[in-house]
């Protein structure tokens, strides 16, 4: 008996210790994308799923690591809305997203990856009450940066020869092609973007006001010009290996 004892002692010791050290936390992960999500989902052992507010969360192991996988669906809204559940009803201790973006710099080419050291809303205007553009209103949130060592592991991944770098991320409710891009030019400098996505920077704003280490990896899939839309659905089917690659890691 004492040893069956000592055996429960030791055992809750190492949960704790494991927790502490962050051998048991919890992975939020969130893909953009049904290509994403189906990718991640072959490689991960799911145990249970649950649907919430029409979204469908996968719970399991992955890479060893107990994860929670969503596929956000896309625009800030849904970022902000699966984050929240991620780490309210799932308790995920750490957010990694997953994405496309449109490329906003001549050096960043289709196929390479971004890992946002900062996020930023660039169509949050509030400039006539005074405040800077993606500033919130009424608080000093306006960047968002992501969790330090989370981007340097991403920064450190290898896959093949693709280019990975750190940069801003801009986030828009907007599929930016040749037109908008011009529109919206000079926030664009002004915010000394890289890319151009859908969700990031909700995504990091839920995870900030929460106290929750965030990455947000983008794989571009376009230039945000004239062909975006046909580079987009061309890339959408082969970005798969990709991102899973950059979850394992
Ligand atoms: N995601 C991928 N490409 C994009 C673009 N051109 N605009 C907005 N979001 C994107």
């Amino acid at each position: 008996k004492r040893r069956i004892k000592k055996r429960c002692i030791r055992k809750e010791r190492n949960k704790v210790l494991g927790t502490l050290t962050g051998q048991f936390l919890k992975i939020g992960i969130i893909g953009a994308m049904d290509e994403e999500i189906t990718a991640i989902k072959l490689v991960m052992n799911i145990r249970s799923e649950k649907t919430i507010a029409g979204n469908i969360f996968y719970s399991g192991k992955l890479f060893g690591k107990d994860c929670v996988l969503v596929k956000s669906g896309v625009g800030k809204v849904f970022g902000a809305l699966t984050s929240q559940i991620l780490i309210s009803e799932f308790r995920a201790e750490k957010i990694i997203f997953t994405g496309l973006a449109g490329s906003i710099k001549k050096e960043l080419k289709i196929g390479d990856i971004v890992v946002g050291e900062r996020c930023v809303q660039y169509d949050l205007d509030a400039s006539e009450l005074g405040f800077k553009i993606g500033q919130i209103p009424y608080t000093d949130y306006r960047f968002f940066y992501g969790d330090k060592k989370m981007i340097d592991i991403a920064l450190k991944t290898k896959i093949d020869d693709t280019k990975i770098k750190k940069g801003v991320i801009l986030t828009g409710d907007m599929f930016q092609s040749k037109k908008g891009k011009g529109k919206h030019k000079n926030i664009f400098e002004e915010l000394n973007g890289d890319c151009l996505e859908m969700e990031g920077a909700a995504v990091a704003q839920v995870c900030t006001l929460n106290k929750v280490p965030f990455c947000i990896i983008r794989i571009i899939s376009d230039n945000a010009d004239d062909g975006a839309l046909s580079d987009f659905e061309k890339f959408k089917n082969i970005v798969a290996n990709k991102s899973s690659k950059m979850i394992e890691a």
